[in-house]
């Protein structure tokens, strides 16, 4: 029981690799084990693409701003919400599949999130380093199109993983009191939070040399106040995702 605590509390994401690819027999275990995660009605609405392709890469890497752990991880892969293959499954049984629910995004996205954290604790269970990219979805349109997504199909974030060429402090994270509640919500955190504040502050300081200097509801402001990546509702409605 300790084991898994101090694995999962030691997670930090990684974003220098060695250069060395990672074995195909060992990217099969990782994502075996991911696939074990529960999934909603069984549905195992993930699909995982080991994106080969120095160009295909490259390519990925510019439009997720230039980030170089796509180019230097030892896999990276892109984890893609799949209602295709349910598609295909609800009609090799002669029915018709009704597309376009909201419900069925969620299911499928949820499934692809267990899925791939499983594969993340796999991972770094054997000594990997991971780093999510959720800024595949700058231009989403041009990752279906580089994989030859079908309809039904959307990425949801790239993963890359690799052995680990740095090794950054652990970013703490909110004190448990403020996200695990008794009985009802209530939002009384204001003081852990500017407490947590000052310990985020003091982390970006220190991995920064000082260079970064920020807080945690500053950065917040900054994700939140204003619109992030508005072309998502309409990309997803074009894939089969309209949300009804
Ligand atoms: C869905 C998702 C998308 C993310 N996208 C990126 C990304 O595009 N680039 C990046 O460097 N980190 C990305 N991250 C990593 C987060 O920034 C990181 O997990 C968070 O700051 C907590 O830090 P830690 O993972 O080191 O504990 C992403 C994480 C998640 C879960």
């Amino acid at each position: 029981m300790e084991d898994i605590h101090g694995l999962l509390r030691s997670h930090r994401s990684i974003r220098k690799f060695y250069d060395e690819p990672l074995p195909d027999e060992t990217l099969v275990a990782i994502v075996r084990s991911g696939q074990s995660a529960a999934s909603s009605s069984n549905l195992q609405a993930t699909t995982v693409i080991r994106v080969r392709q120095p160009e295909t890469r490259a390519r990925i890497s510019e439009l997720a701003g230039g980030q170089q752990q796509i180019l230097t991880a030892g896999a990276f892969t892109v984890w893609c919400a799949d209602l295709h293959r349910t598609k295909l499954a609800c009609e090799m049984a002669g029915g018709t599949m009704t597309t376009g629910m909201t419900e069925q995004f969620i299911i499928a996205t949820v499934d692809v999130a267990l899925a791939a954290q499983n594969a993340v604790v796999a991972a770094e269970g054997m000594g990997y380093g991971i780093c999510y990219i959720g800024a595949i979805r700058n231009d989403p349109q041009t990752v279906a199109d580089l994989l030859e997504l079908p309809d039904h199909v959307y990425p949801v974030f790239g993963l890359c993983f690799g052995l680990p060429a740095q090794d950054p402090e652990v970013k703490p994270r909110l004190p448990v009191e403020v996200v695990l509640k008794d009985d009802v919500y209530c939002d009384d955190d204001i003081e852990l939070i500017r407490a947590y504040d000052e310990t985020l502050r003091d982390y970006y300081r220190t991995r920064t040399e000082g260079t970064k200097d920020s807080s945690w509801t500053e950065e917040m402001a900054r994700l939140v106040d204003g619109e992030r990546r508005p072309h998502m509702r309409e990309f997803l409605a074009r894939r089969g995702f309209e949300l009804r």
